[in-house]
């Protein structure tokens, strides 16, 4: 009944599958869904498609407990739920900035097409404002009006890293509905987490309101985010020009608890499946709607954030004395130790990734580039095999002449700098996310660069 629905999940991807084992973790009965068989077969033995951590643990005893499956039949999922979560991708449209909804429209009919009874399908995928209203024309095209299908929105804001957390323990509940009924389901299905909250002395504030809205506050936390960090980016900027120091100043302003001081990190800028493709997508709607002049200032967000890359490549040159031609520094005859691929630490995520752009700028400039990575090496290596990829840091660092830190992470941090200056053929760092200890670093004999700092 009501109290506790069952539910599924269509799309076994970072989001699907992460909702479906927490889900089980949280005592719903949950099946994920999937058109690819080999995830779905993974799934089904226990291992975890994606890096994620605490996720393997909980899919093994979810699995065991017998309240978690997956499957390939669209069939036997539409039977299985009350309530079915939208969770495909939706991608960056390969001819331009807007968002790729083919996975939505295809998951969508295809479940609509063999509902048998009264459900309630809820979208969480990332989605142009408007979808929902589509996704409800298309429930009412592929289902007979008797049975009363109705759609609702609710929006997730996992981080990568945090993901079971921000499943479990979420900082609020947003949900996007037309009926008392749709919204009494969700709370249903939301239950879980509101009582695992009572448990522990917490509250998680609950957001009613309407579709468009619910398909806004996930763009906009994004965009408010991307502009954070690009605000960052770009003092670092002026810093560079004024002989200032970013990190200070970051320290100094997010004291003010109106400003707060987290995402405020100054370096190479966000990368990731998420921030890049979504302020794009952002703006693409808004420019459809007739709103576009209110969003052009992300435009500006996504330009700071690429011209850090060409930050990186500038510093570079300056520590081995290398003149910018018309088509920037030319790195040949160098060796360059790239440390981190993936586009924050703790993750082998390397989509959009910062860290692996420029070292694929360094090496088409030239440079023979050594990338170490201590989770992302094998999806950087899918993504740009033309790169070495060296299984420890030491290895990517022995007779380099200049190391790049591009991801922060905590063994980068630590690493030792009179060992690691042994190794290298020149003591040249770039300390692209401000993460090393200068002071450390620069009396070891390195010469020392970070971002926004003299
Ligand atoms: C982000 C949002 O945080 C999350 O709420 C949303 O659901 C999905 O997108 P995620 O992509 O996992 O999550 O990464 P996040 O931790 O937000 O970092 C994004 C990028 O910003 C990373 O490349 C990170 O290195 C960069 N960043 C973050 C900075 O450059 N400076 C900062 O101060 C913070």
């Amino acid at each position: 009944g009501a109290a506790r629905p069952r539910v599924t999940f269509l799309g076994t991807g970072y989001l699907g599958a992460t909702y479906a084992i927490c889900y089980a973790e949280l005592g719903y009965e949950v099946l994920g869904f999937d058109v690819d068989a080999d995830k779905i077969a993974k799934l089904n033995s226990g291992e975890v498609p994606i890096h994620e951590p605490g996720l393997d643990e909980l899919l093994r005893r979810n699995l065991a407990a017998g309240r978690l499956r997956f499957s390939t039949d669209i069939a036997e999922t539409a039977d299985f739920g009350d309530v079915h979560f939208i969770c495909v991708g939706t991608p960056q449209r390969a001819d331009g900035m807007g968002a790729d909804l083919s996975y939505v429209e295809a998951s969508v009919t295809g479940l609509a097409q063999h509902l048998t009874r009264k459900s309630l399908i809820v979208g969480k995928s990332t989605v142009p404002v408007g979808t929902a209203e589509w996704v409800e024309q298309l429930v009412g095209k592929h289902t007979p009006s008797d049975l009363g299908v109705e759609v609702a929105w609710s929006p997730e804001f996992l981080q990568e890293g945090f993901a079971v957390d921000d499943v479990l323990r979420p900082n609020r509940i947003v949900v996007g509905v037309k009926s008392e009924w749709a919204n009494g389901m969700l709370y249903a299905a939301h239950k879980g987490v509101f009582d695992l909250a009572a448990t522990e002395d917490r509250e998680v504030p609950l957001v009613v309101t309407d579709f468009a809205t619910a398909e806004l506050v996930k763009v906009a936390a994004n965009a408010f985010l991307a502009t954070k960090i690009s605000f960052i980016n770009a003092m670092a900027e002026v810093c560079e020009a004024a002989g200032g120091d970013v990190t200070q100043l970051a320290r100094a302003i997010g004291y003010d608890p109106r400003i707060g001081n987290r995402f405020l990190q100054a370096g190479l800028g966000f990368g990731g499946a998420c921030l890049p493709k979504d302020i794009r997508a952002f703006q693409a709607r808004a420019q459809e709607l007739g709103a576009g002049e209110a969003l052009r200032f992300l435009h500006e967000v996504d330009l700071i954030n690429l011209r850090r890359r060409t930050r990186v490549l500038q510093l570079s040159a300056d520590l081995l004395g290398r003149r910018s031609g018309p088509a920037g520094p030319d790195f040949s005859g160098t060796r360059i130790a790239v440390l981190g691929a993936t586009f924050k630490p703790n993750t082998d995520d390397v989509r959009d990734a910062p860290a692996l752009a420029v070292a694929g700028l360094l090496h088409k400039a030239g440079a023979d580039v050594h990338v170490y990575d201590p989770q992302g090496a094998e999806n950087a290596r899918r993504a740009m095999p033309e790169l070495n990829y060296e299984t420890s840091m030491a290895d990517a660092v022995t007779g380099a002449d200049l190391v790049c830190v591009l991801t922060e992470w905590a063994d980068f941090r630590n690493a030792d700098p009179v060992a690691l200056g042994e190794l290298a053929a020149g003591r040249r760092v770039v300390d692209g996310r401000n993460c090393l200890d200068a002071t450390l670093w620069t009396q070891a004999g390195w010469d020392y660069r970070g971002m926004g700092r003299p």
